[in-house]
């Protein structure tokens, strides 16, 4: 559908929910009433969902540069070239360890011989090419095998002009036959977004290679072999209050094969068993033949990177079925126990006493305080008999364990239809502490499902707002834009997730990131390239709600109802306890400027200075790499009357009212 009619059939159905009360209520203002608290909003309740799709962990958040660098893809050399000017026989050769069930058995045996810089090496291309910043500096490392010197290795970044623009010389320092580790650093020359790695054999002799890598230094945190800083302060500036992990279907697997096992992503490396990733062959339409999973970020890391930006961690785990739009494999329920064993190893190595085996593991890893493991998803999009068969063995191994730990319970694919009305019945008859709700769907079914909590059960199971976005076209298409039409549909439902948050516990947007050279999925929250990141508006929408979340949702009335579409204007009221803030969060939907009065009732004194945030902007605008704010948070402040305040609404508009209570 073109955006045009896009843009009709959204407002269509705005102004009819705005021309279908309009009549009564054109003329009313709002009431909010501060005194009435109708639920509470859990710090948890605007989160981020993280799954490397997209490139979003290699290629992404983990700043590795050297893509196969332990030789273990598919294709051994995929990612490499090789360069010899004179061939020679087995000069360059592709081995395994005499180890059997090893995590990364290959590497490469070089036999050097009279080897001069330029003429025999091997060149990485990186994930689309290398982002290189001017006079940073760069960590090579290496881990080689020697029987006698005589070997000595270049490193060399050249731009896309195949000039060098960084360079550095390794020499190994030991030749006993055994495997070691060596690094050497240095500065770049240029910036260039899609460098390439050359590695440059001099000398004479016999080496083995392996983990060729290469990293930045002004990673999250400066942390070596870390994670890439610009993309996680994005994450950061949310506030988020809880990060999902590692996904999504990848924690499912294409089948049980390779699904994520969350203990071969721990510990050294070099340990780590890499897997495929599940993204490379899903879409014809976007084959990602080189996308691998190498578990540099790994369990640890996720958990550490939820400490660092002060969110809740919340792990899934494979339910010993992989994804069902693919093989539907399942594991025999006799087979179940090292699934359910790895559960309980998670909350114990999270948590756990550093004299417990897992506990010390972590802390072997550099955190000896436990990580406050909270809650934990059992199964992601999982559905039918099978799931809840398992499930339950999950549910009474974990309660019987950790009886504090609150689990996570898949409710499928979609929000409506057999599969879901009979998960969520089950599982409410089940008591599931947390149901996780997916939609994909879109932008009108957002702003239709505006009330959609409004008539939940009370009491009960909570919900999770796991995976949502709005949908410009339709699931899976390569043409739905991450619009301010699809943001501003995203914040009309999104009110009613707050208004309800006595139901709903948790929400976030997926997927989290993008690369602009290697998505498979859109829209996303976060798109990036090489070298640079940006907010969507969709972000902006995420992350203006959680900045001013409150502590305690309050009505906000058009009459005695709340505000779900009316005149196309959806709102929500919070106040927070903490600062003593009344915060509302206002919509308006439709294509003309709404007059509002707004009275409040129940404070006794207001500061009559009023912090105004607003975003909008034309229904098809999108922020890029060369115009990141086109939609973006404007400030200002108006005044009050006494205790009204008249706002002005401007179309397509998103706007949090900030009032102090004294
Ligand atoms: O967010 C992309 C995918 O959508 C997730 O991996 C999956 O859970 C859902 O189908």
């Amino acid at each position: 559908m073109n955006n045009k009619l896009l843009r009709r059939s959204f407002w269509i159905l705005a102004l009819f929910s705005a021309v279908s009360v309009s009549n009564a209520q054109s003329d009313k203002g709002f009431v909010v009433k501060v005194n009435t608290i109708k639920a509470s909003v859990q710090p948890t309740m605007w989160g981020v969902f993280f799954e490397d799709i997209n490139m979003g962990a290699d290629g992404g958040i983990y700043a590795e540069l050297v893509k196969n660098r332990s030789f273990e893809f598919y294709n051994p050399l995929m990612g490499w070239t090789v360069n010899q000017k004179k061939f020679v026989e087995g000069s360059l050769l592709v081995q395994n360890r005499d180890e059997k069930n090893i995590a990364n058995p290959r590497y490469i045996h070089v036999t050097v011989n009279q080897g001069v810089k330029g003429d025999f090496g091997m060149t990485n291309e990186g994930f689309r090419g290398m982002g290189i910043k001017n006079a940073l500096r760069y960590d090579f490392s290496v881990m080689y095998r020697m029987q006698s010197s005589g070997v000595k290795l270049h490193v060399e970044l050249i731009n896309s002009k195949d000039e060098s623009i960084g360079d550095t010389a390794l020499v190994p320092a030991v030749s006993d036959n055994q495997w070691h580790k060596q690094g050497i650093s240095f500065i770049a020359k240029a910036t260039e977004p899609k460098a390439k790695m050359n590695l440059w054999f001099e000398g004479n002799g016999i080496i083995d290679l392996d983990m060729i890598s290469l990293f930045p230094s002004d990673t999250w945190k400066n942390r070596p072999g870390g994670m890439r800083a610009d993309m996680i302060q994005l994450l950061a500036d949310m506030k988020p209050g809880f990060i999902r992990f590692p996904g999504g279907c990848i924690v499912e697997g294409h089948d049980l094969a390779v699904r994520y096992q969350w203990k071969k992503t721990i510990g050294p490396v070099e340990d780590r068993q890499l897997i495929v990733n599940r993204w490379n062959t899903e879409f014809s339409h976007r084959l990602t033949p080189d996308y691998f999973q190498t578990f540099g970020l790994g369990f640890f890391e996720y958990f550490q990177l939820a400490e660092d930006i002060g969110a809740e961690p919340l792990p899934i785990l494979n339910c010993g079925m992989a994804c069902q739009f693919n093989t539907a494999e399942v594991v025999p329920i006799n087979q179940l126990d090292p699934y359910v064993q790895d559960a309980l190893d998670l909350i114990e190595f999270a948590n756990g006493d550093v004299t417990s085996k897992w506990g010390k593991i972590r802390a072997d890893m550099g955190h000896p305080a436990p990580f406050n493991l909270k809650m934990m998803g059992v199964g992601n999009e999982n559905w039918g008999p099978q799931y809840l068969e398992r499930l339950k063995i999950f549910t009474k191994a974990i309660k019987e364990k950790y009886p504090h730990i609150k689990l996570v319970n898949s409710s499928g694919t979609d929000p409506n239809g057999e599969r879901f009305d009979y998960l969520n019945g089950e599982l409410r008859r089940m008591n599931a502490d947390i149901i996780d709700e997916h939609y994909y769907r879109r932008p009108e079914w957002f702003l239709e499902n505006a009330k959609r909590y409004d008539n939940y059960p009370r009491n009960g199971s909570k919900v999770f707002a796991g995976e949502y976005a709005a949908q410009t076209d339709k699931v899976v298409s390569i043409d739905n834009k991450n619009s301010w039409q699809a943001a501003i549909s995203e914040a009309a439902f999104m009110t009613g997730l707050e208004r309800n948050a006595d139901v709903v516990c948790m929400a976030s947007y997926a997927p989290l990131f993008a690369h602009i050279d290697g998505w498979q999925w859109t829209p996303d929250l976060i798109w990036v390239d090489n070298l640079r990141s940006y907010g969507t508006p969709n972000y902006q929408v995420q992350k203006l709600f959680s900045l001013n979340k409150g502590t305690d949702v309050v009505p906000i009335l058009s009459g005695n109802e709340a505000i779900t579409g009316q005149d196309g204007i959806y709102a929500t009221a919070c106040i927070d306890k903490k600062t003593g803030y009344l915060i509302l969060k206002i919509i308006n939907t439709s294509a003309s400027v709404q007059q509002k009065d707004i009275k409040i009732e129940g404070a006794s004194k207001l500061d009559s200075k009023v912090k105004v945030i607003t975003l909008k902007s034309e229904l098809t605008a999108v922020n890029s790499f060369d115009a990141p704010t086109t939609v973006s948070p404007v400030d200002s402040e108006m005044g009050l009357n006494g205790k009204s305040l008249k706002v002005s609404l401007a179309p397509y508009s998103f706007s949090v009212f900030k009032v102090k209570m004294k």
